[in-house]
């Protein structure tokens, strides 16, 4: 179980002001959404945890201990579009999360390793629904194919936090719902925090058990970029999705065609 932790934390870029005054607590296994206008600074945001950027003030704890400076397996992420690799197929994608992750120089398994890589893989492909569709390539597949592939492929290394950079913005409505049932599951059958950043109010209230505003609150007309976006709104999702009456809900099988 992972606590976050962000305190007081700053992020500027050139002297301009993104982001400040970020602190918050993030509980274990909690399910964040985080919305704002476009620009405020939540991809910042989201790699700061990803150690692909340092806040310019302030610390992030995890777990009580400084982030690590370079980006590790234990923090998962799947962006909007182009999160897998488009000459792998469908199968050597998820693999090579894995790959990524067994070797510092991002070398390739062999032997009985690979082996159980390949079979943790394809297991995590029929659990997204993807196991007709093994030898495909991300070209051949739906939009919403191609993101419940990078969800098999960032899960792969069994991340303790995963990060969601608007995953499902540019998926239609009833792919969108289906892919929201696997979101859910996929996280109530772990132990990690995600972060989710979305555009959409209703899936972050669908899917979150926290939703986050960011926005500028303070404006100056003269320095209009002198004040970063900093946390406005906080809100706990009712009812909670760690009850026992959710948790135990039917759950529904992603459709393999969509
Ligand atoms: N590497 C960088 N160098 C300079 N400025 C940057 C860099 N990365 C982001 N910014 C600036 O920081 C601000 C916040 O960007 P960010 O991408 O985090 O916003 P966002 O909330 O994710 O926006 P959107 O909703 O459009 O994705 C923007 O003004 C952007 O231009
Ligand atoms: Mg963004």
């Amino acid at each position: 179980m992972t606590t976050i932790s962000f305190q007081n934390v700053w992020k500027e870029y050139d002297g301009r002001v993104v982001l400040e005054k970020l602190s918050l607590d993030i509980a274990p296994h909690a399910f964040v959404a985080l919305v704002g206008p476009s620009g405020c600074g939540k991809t910042t945001f989201l790699r700061m945890l990803l150690s692909e950027e340092t806040p310019t003030r302030g610390r992030i704890l995890v777990d009580g201990k400084e982030l690590p400076r370079e980006p590790t397996v234990d923090r998962g992420v799947v962006f909007q579009r182009y999160s897998v690799f488009p000459h792998l197929t469908v199968l050597e994608n998820v693999v090579l999360g894995k790959e990524f992750a067994g070797s510092k120089f991002f070398g390739a398994l062999f032997g009985e390793a690979r082996r159980k890589v390949v079979e943790e893989a394809l297991a995590l492909l029929e659990e997204v629904g993807l196991s007709a569709s093994l030898t495909k390539y991300p070209a051949q597949l739906s939009g919403g194919m191609q993101q419940r592939l990078a969800l098999a492929q960032a899960l792969i290394t069994r991340p303790k936090i995963l990060l969601l950079d608007e995953p499902f913005g540019a998926l239609d409505p009833g792919i969108r719902a289906d892919i929201h049932e696997l979101m859910l599951r996929l996280w109530r059958e772990t132990q990690m925090t995600v972060i989710m950043v979305t555009h959409d109010l209703s899936e972050a209230f669908r899917l979150g058990t926290r939703v986050l505003a960011f926005e500028r609150k303070e404006n100056s007309l003269l320095e209009p970029e002198r004040f970063g976006a900093t946390i406005t709104r906080d809100l706990d999702v009712w009812p909670p999705k760690h009850a026992p009456w959710n948790v135990s809900a039917p759950r529904k099988t992603p459709k393999k065609s969509s």
